[in-house]
């Protein structure tokens, strides 16, 4: 899959958000090793703590789903659906991809229009903890 599609379903993840408190729309698509893609959006709660980020939905839907290896994923967000700057992900969801993905696993960043940035994770999460860490 071309990573500007992958973007555009995670613009189209984003039409889901559920904001009612912040208003800042995300929407993700992760992308399997064999080529299906999980999306996913926030989902806000009144007691804030509950929320739950974009990144985090895509990757709990398809580990539930019994997935476990990805190669890519693209992200986007903006106050109500406006992609205007690169939004990058938070450190819970950081670590969470850390959990599943190595190194080389890439993170696109969309915006408005067809301009991306590509990362990978050990560039958004160096040094990170790991699985390793505990044999
Ligand atoms: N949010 C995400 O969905 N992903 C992130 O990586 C950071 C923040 C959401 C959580 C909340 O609904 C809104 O953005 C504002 O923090």
């Amino acid at each position: 899959m071309e990573d500007t599609e992958l973007i555009a379903l995670a613009k189209k993840a984003a039409e889901n958000a559920y904001v009612p408190y912040s208003g800042y729309t995300v929407g993700a698509a992760l992308l399997t090793e064999n080529g299906k893609v999980y999306l996913g959006c926030n989902i806000e709660n009144a007691a804030y703590g509950p929320t739950n980020c974009a990144e985090r939905t895509a990757f709990f839907k398809a580990v539930s789903e019994g997935e476990r290896k990805f190669s890519a994923l693209a992200v986007v967000g903006g106050k109500n659906f406006d992609f205007k700057d690169y939004f990058t992900p938070c450190g819970v969801c950081r670590q969470v991809m850390a959990e599943f993905c190595d190194d080389k696993f890439r993170v696109l960043i969309g915006k408005n229009g067809d301009e991306y940035l590509s990362l990978t994770l050990g560039e958004i999460l160096p040094y990170s903890f790991s699985s390793e860490k505990l044999k």
